[in-house]
């Protein structure tokens, strides 16, 4: 008998089965052996909301959530936050290594020149309420993108497959600084390709009249460093919605909408919007054990904080709390942070939250700084999907290439009615 096995007695049938060990792991369909009876379907295994299943094997992202680690294809994240770029970062992410001087001026010369979006994306735009969420307006505007590159479709074609994922990185900023202007009634501004991937947004987004809008460096660099933390994040809900819609082989933008659909829920992406909701509900320092206690009562969660993962502190949100700082030296401190550190120093001496290992996440402090950079708390999220993008596309990529990869189709366990006669509606009572 291998070591490297597991041996399952089935107490029903006193039966013994052997299943091999790989990776720390045992192959679902192994279980399938184990039958009662020739006939029988054979056993699954069961886990709602995917606690302790593998769903794929990948080399992007590796993240230890007790220790706190998170590396990018071995590269880890203080590192990369410290001395990369968000450029040479979704590079990282979706080819497997650092680019070398020729590739990253390639790469970022074929993200910059694919920025402009159809001058009939601007009709869509348009057509939204002048109060439609921006997430909404970029979840349905890059499904849109799929009806202007009908293309798309060849998803098993890899040169295909490398255009749609520059236009996506290129484009995502483009429809998020769209959506944006439309809320507050200004003219579009067209995409800088002389400018960084986050200072060409926050010209998008803020340019006014001036000729040529500069960024401010050290706002430009607090946005690509947020946008290097959020590239990628293993197999989380919107990376997993990515994964399972690609793998019908849908295009690329119709699998991107809704692994944006995903990330717009507020236990996930939303979370950094919640966190300013609650923050300003909250109202004041001496109102938060009171919040807490609702919070320990089961009313409400504290938005920004666990992670189904991370089990100690999140390292990213380590990062931005210094990012915190750069920022707030520019726009000033913003107000709502006394809120967010008192309620995070009572949190963690809290025994609920201590038990639960409930640490301040990523969203936690993000929000504070977009806020006091000018971004309005509804463009929270679409923040967190642009630099997304990059690792939702590096995992389609890894998808769509394994040669196990089929159709994502999980099985259930059904316990509805057994079969019964069809009752007409004037027999019914
Ligand atoms: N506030 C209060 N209690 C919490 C919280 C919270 N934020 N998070 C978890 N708990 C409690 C939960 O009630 C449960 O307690 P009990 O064992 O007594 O029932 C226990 O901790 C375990 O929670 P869970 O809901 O089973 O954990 P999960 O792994 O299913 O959920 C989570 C993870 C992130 C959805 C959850 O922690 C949460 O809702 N957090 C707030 C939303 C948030 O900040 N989301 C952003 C996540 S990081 C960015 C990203 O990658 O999306």
């Amino acid at each position: 008998m291998s070591s490297d096995s597991l041996t399952i007695t089935d107490n029903r049938t006193g039966k013994t089965y052997e299943v091999p060990i790989e990776n720390d792991t045992i192959r679902a369909i192994d279980l399938r052996n184990i039958k009662v009876a020739d006939g029988d379907f054979g056993m699954m295994s069961y886990d709602p909301a995917f606690l302790n299943t593998a769903s794929c094997k990948s080399r992007i992202t590796f993240i230890d959530g007790d220790k706190g680690i998170l590396r990018y294809r071995g590269y880890p994240i203080e590192q990369l936050a410290e001395k990369s770029n968000y450029m040479e970062v979704a590079y990282l992410i979706i080819n497997g290594e650092l680019p070398t001087k020729e590739q990253y001026k390639e790469w970022v010369f074929n993200i910059t020149h694919h920025t402009i979006i159809h001058e009939n994306m601007k009709k869509v735009v348009d057509g939204f309420h002048h109060d439609a969420h921006p997430m909404g307006m970029l979840v349905s505007t890059v499904a849109a993108l799929s009806t202007f590159y009908p293309n798309a479709r060849q998803v098993l074609d890899a040169d295909n497959r490398r255009k749609q994922t520059y236009r996506l990185i290129a484009k995502t900023p483009t429809l998020a600084a769209y959506a944006y202007r439309h809320s507050v009634g200004m003219p579009y501004t067209p995409p800088d390709n002389e400018l960084s991937y986050s200072g060409n947004l926050l010209n998008m987004m803020f340019r006014m009249t001036e000729p040529k809008y500069k960024p401010n460096p050290i706002l430009e660099r607090a946005l690509d460093v947020l946008f290097i933390l959020h590239a990628d994040h293993e197999q989380n809900c919107s990376t997993s919605a990515m994964r399972a819609v690609g793998s019908s082989q849908v295009d690329a933008y119709s699998a991107t909408a809704a692994a944006a659909a995903a990330l717009y829920g507020p236990l996930h992406g939303g979370a950094n919007e919640a966190v300013l909701r609650m923050l300003a509900e909250i109202e004041s320092v001496d109102k938060i054990p009171a919040y807490i206690k609702k919070v320990k009562d089961g009313d409400v969660r504290l938005m920004g904080f666990g992670h189904r993962v991370y089990k100690s502190y999140d390292p990213r949100a380590k990062i931005i709390k210094e990012v915190a700082d750069q920022v707030f030296e520019v726009t000033g401190r913003n107000p709502q942070l006394d809120i967010a550190m008192e309620l995070e120093r009572i949190a963690l001496e809290d025994d609920y939250f201590v038990k639960r290992k409930l640490y301040p996440n990523v969203d936690f402090y993000s929000g504070i700084i977009y806020q006091a950079m000018g971004f309005p708390v509804d463009m929270f999220p679409v923040l967190f999907a642009i630099p997304r993008t990059s690792g939702w596309l590096a995992q389609w990529e890894e998808m769509l290439t394994d040669p196990e990869q089929r159709i994502a189709r999980p099985r259930q366990i059904y316990l509805g009615s057994g079969e019964r006669n069809f009752v007409p509606i004037d027999k019914r009572g």
